[in-house]
């Protein structure tokens, strides 16, 4: 048996990898991202088994190798010695099982015994009457590439349909498993599972529980130490948006507590954004070797109108990855990892400069892998209003990106922005402003105050070369730093991911 469903896998990966590269040819490349991970062809949404392994770090995803939507979940893969270059790998794993027919879901990857272990949430749709049937795999790989499916490790509990995204850590002597589950009252709850084996699994508990009776699912439960507590990060399913909280089809957002192993989660805060852009989801966290608590995110989003990338032969990608860390006051901080230099290939210095009101200054003729360092002098600035006009066409398309000083808050304004959704999205910032804008050829990434806040939203630009300017509204605006870095593609064939991996 194991040896015929071995067959099928190999037979199945084969497959997804002959279309995909098919796929691959057909690309359009007018918003395919140069310093963010994608999937060379096809859908790619949530990051999973995030680790670090073989000497190499590891990034998976979910993956619809054919086509740019979601559909057919598989693990597609990358690696990188430096997290700032990287190489398509094969895929690692495709739907070849009763319990994953439907798809590879996502889940995460630890190393055990010289071995990397993964986790994920096998996927079986019956139909809108029936529903669905999820449970928790397991798949060890002897080599970070090549993957053996090992078999179920929790079933499905009695009643319960949404049940997934294992995200497994180790203290001391045993593991520990987050999932999310639907309750059967329809609540959306975070459950903790133990093993001493990896293979053996024992409910323990429900960790969390959201108090919003309307959220019945917590998508992509992640829950790890950050300073003196733990942050529980997760995707609440059905909430009412306030304000600029929860104003996306899909969210990501935490709260901050205290846990001991055996004890319940005392939660000590609410429920707030760990990104308020438009395109911030499913984020997964590890902890590098060197003790840094990184995140990666989904770019992209399920809902139509469906992103312009479907007509391109890829939809989707990952964030560039964040530090993170607590803030006194208990907000999870999140600034770009400082790899990120590596990539700079020119510097330009452009401030400090003094704007006129309503001016308009150009900084950049031409660019399309950019990162700004902004710092303003908020004491000599009287300007309501200022920003970076960036992906800005000669047509007079652009996404805004700055700072509103009437209503303290730093935003990405997408109203004249070329193609996709539009709309704006704020974060609420009320003193010291120093912004750092990462401009990829179809996304925006803003911190403010060294990661205090983020955004990360989807710009797609008109044809022609783009540039950048930054302006100033109803008032002047004093520019203390502005210096401008060229950066370079994080492929290491710097072919945009264009050659196949060998299989
Ligand atoms: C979140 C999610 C997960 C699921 C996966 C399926 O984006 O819905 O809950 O495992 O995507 O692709």
């Amino acid at each position: 048996m194991a040896v015929r469903e071995n067959m099928n896998v190999m037979d199945e990966l084969a497959r997804a990898e002959e279309v995909n590269a098919q796929l691959r040819t057909q690309r359009n490349d007018r918003w395919y991202p140069g310093f963010h991970i994608a999937a060379p062809a096809g859908w790619i949404n949530d990051p999973n088994g995030i680790s670090f392994f073989g000497g190499r770090y590891h990034v998976f995803y979910q993956h619809n190798p054919y086509a740019a939507h979601h559909a057919n979940m598989h693990w597609g893969h990358v690696s990188s010695t430096d997290m700032v270059t990287w190489r398509h790998e094969p895929i690692a794993l495709a739907p070849s099982l009763e319990a994953d027919l439907d798809g590879v879901y996502s889940g995460s990857a630890l190393e055990h015994e010289g071995k990397l272990y993964a986790f994920y949430t096998g996927h079986r749709w019956f139909g809108e009457e029936i529903g669905s049937r999820q449970v928790q795999y397991l798949a060890i790989s002897e080599d970070g590439i090549t993957f053996e499916k090992r078999g179920v490790i929790i079933d499905t509990p009695e009643g319960i349909q949404d049940f997934r995204d294992p995200k497994v850590w180790k203290m001391g002597e045993t593991w520990y498993m987050v999932v999310a589950a639907e309750s059967l009252e329809r609540r959306g709850q975070v459950w903790l599972y133990t093993s001493q084996n990896l293979t053996d699994w024992e409910y323990q508990e429900i960790l969390f529980e959201d108090p919003d009776p309307g959220v019945f699912m917590l998508e992509c439960p992640d829950f790890f130490p950050l300073g003196e507590h733990w942050v529980l990060l997760y995707g609440p399913m059905g909430t009412t948006p306030t304000g600029y909280t929860n104003r996306n089809a899909h969210n990501s957002g935490y709260v901050v507590g205290n846990w001991t192993p055996g004890q319940p989660f005392e939660p000590l805060t609410e429920y707030r954004m760990l990104d308020w852009g438009h395109n911030f989801y499913a984020p997964q966290t590890f902890e590098a070797p060197d003790g840094r608590r990184i995140v990666y995110a989904w770019m992209g989003h399920f809902v139509s109108p469906i992103p312009p990338q479907l007509t391109d032969g890829w939809s989707g990608q990952l964030t560039f990855p964040r530090e993170l860390t607590l803030t006194p006051d208990l907000r999870v901080a999140s600034r770009r990892i400082a790899e990120l230099a590596q990539l700079r290939t020119e510097t330009i210095d452009v401030g400090p400069l003094e704007l006129g009101a309503y001016e308009d200054r150009v900084i950049l003729p031409d660019g399309d892998l950019l990162e700004f360092e902004l710092e303003v002098d908020l004491a000599h600035t009287t300007a309501e209003r200022f920003g970076l006009r960036v992906h800005a066409t000669p047509d007079g398309a652009h996404t805004l990106v700055g700072y509103d000083r009437t209503g303290q808050h730093v935003f990405i304004d997408r109203r004249l922005t070329g193609n996709g959704d539009r709309g704006c999205r704020a974060a609420p910032v009320n003193d010291a402003l120093r912004l750092r804008v990462l401009v990829d050829r179809g996304s925006v990434e803003v911190f403010a105050n060294d990661g205090e806040e983020a955004l990360s939203s989807f710009s797609f630009p008109n044809e022609g070369k783009c540039s950048v300017t930054i302006c100033s509204e109803a008032g002047t605006t004093a520019v203390g730093t502005l210096r401008i870095h060229r950066l370079r593609s994080i492929w290491d064939r710097d072919d945009g991911g264009a050659s196949p991996p060998e299989v």
